[in-house]
């Protein structure tokens, strides 16, 4: 309504409404570097195209009649009510994306507005005691590479209870990072000169290992951090990061019922079922036709999704699916860029506020209605 309404006046978005364009707009904005960094994936991208399309392959079947006026997006995921099934993945040093580079500030503000949770990094430029101090009510979850320094990873997770986070994270898939022809070709290290370690610098674990303070030299801290970073976690880990938290402890990066059923075995609280975006590896199967078998092993298991969502039509078929909640990583990164905290509220808003529209329009008034059954996969070969 408000779309339509501000065109009557002639009132133009001031910000673009697609995607395409919010990819465009900040490319525009952006310096090239940190632009191919949002924007890249691994290899060819193929796998990263592969979780766009393959939403294409699905069709919501319209239900007529059923009343449809009032629509229940709320969502309960680990005894906390969410206003909406929606929130934001977490990105590595988004500052960039920020003009004065406190992006993981502004993602927390636009969490306070939206009630769209934030899924704080480790790699943030900004400390998680400053990140969970601006999520008013709305809770937040602390995402965990885990350093090959036990004591590091323990003092992470302490400090995120601490500071109010509402859930651990723990990502799987990028104990190394991928084959990613973009970032080798644009060199993007010179934007980060250390600013990426503010999690690591405020820790006193961390602070200790250094012979120096870690801002008296810079690239000596960076090279330490270097090389405690990525965990090559097995199985045999989960135990000691189970024990290191009472919070809701979740793997990202998860695509196989095996691993599904076997981290449910060692007392996992939810699953974060996700390629990284197809940052990681090319070539691998997207996301999406991944999500209905880890949902079924899941069981009663919460399921998070992402990678590849760039609509509301998108959330809402990740539901059908049977995600609990649905994550997005770079349109939220590019409504920062072209808009500071408002970029990324009118980024979430237009994808809630399709996501609802079609709920209506297509007579599902509850995210229990949306179920496998509400999908047919279209004939078309897309
Ligand atoms: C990421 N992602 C990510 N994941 C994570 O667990 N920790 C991190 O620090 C990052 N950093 C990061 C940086 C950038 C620039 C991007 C684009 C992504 C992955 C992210 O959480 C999520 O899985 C994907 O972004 C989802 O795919 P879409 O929505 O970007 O297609």
């Amino acid at each position: 309504t408000e779309i339509y309404f501000n065109g009557l006046f002639g009132v133009q978005p001031t910000l673009p409404m697609t995607f395409a364009g919010l990819e465009a707009g900040a490319e525009a904005v952006l310096p090239p570097s940190v632009a191919s960094y949002v924007a890249g994936g691994a290899g060819d991208e193929f796998t990263q195209r592969a979780n766009v399309r393959a939403f294409e392959r699905w069709g919501l079947v319209p239900r007529m009649m059923v009343g449809a006026a009032q629509r229940d997006l709320t969502v309960d995921l680990f005894g906390m009510t969410l206003p909406s099934p929606l929130f934001m993945a977490p990105i590595g040093v988004i500052g960039l994306c920020a003009q004065d580079g406190h992006g993981d500030l502004a993602t927390a503000r636009a969490a306070a507005r939206t009630g769209v949770p934030m899924v704080a990094s480790t790699l943030s430029m900004d400390p998680m005691e400053d990140v969970a101090g601006e999520f008013g009510d709305t809770p937040g979850f602390f995402q965990l590479y885990t350093p090959t320094d036990r004591k590091l990873a323990e003092s992470l997770v302490h400090r995120a209870e601490a500071a109010g986070f509402r859930g651990i994270v723990v990502t799987l898939d990028t104990w190394i990072t991928g084959w990613r022809p973009r970032d080798l070709g644009t060199g993007n290290f010179p934007q980060l000169r250390g600013h990426a370690l503010a999690n690591y610098t405020s820790d006193p674990v961390f602070r200790a290992r250094l012979p120096h303070a870690p801002e008296d030299d810079p690239r000596a801290t960076a090279l330490h951090w270097a090389g405690i970073f990525g965990n090559p976690l097995t199985w045999d880990d989960l135990p000691w990061l189970r024990s290191l938290t009472s919070l809701p402890l979740l793997l990202k990066g998860i695509c196989h019922p095996d691993d599904v059923r076997r981290a449910r075995d060692l007392g996992v609280d939810g699953i974060y079922c996700s390629n990284h975006g197809g940052r990681q590896a090319n070539g691998g199967l997207a996301a999406l036709d991944a999500l209905p078998g880890v949902v079924a092993a899941a069981g009663d298991l919460p399921v998070l999704f992402d990678s590849g969502v760039r609509s509301g039509a998108d959330v809402v078929k990740a539901l059908a699916l049977g995600a609990t909640a649905v994550g997005v990583g770079r349109p939220y990164a590019y409504g920062l860029a072209l808009g500071g905290v408002d970029g990324i509220v009118h980024v979430l808003r237009s994808l809630l506020a399709e996501a609802d529209l079609i709920m209506a329009v297509d007579g599902y008034p509850s995210l229990d209605r949306l179920t496998p059954e509400a999908l047919m996969e279209s004939a078309r070969d897309s």
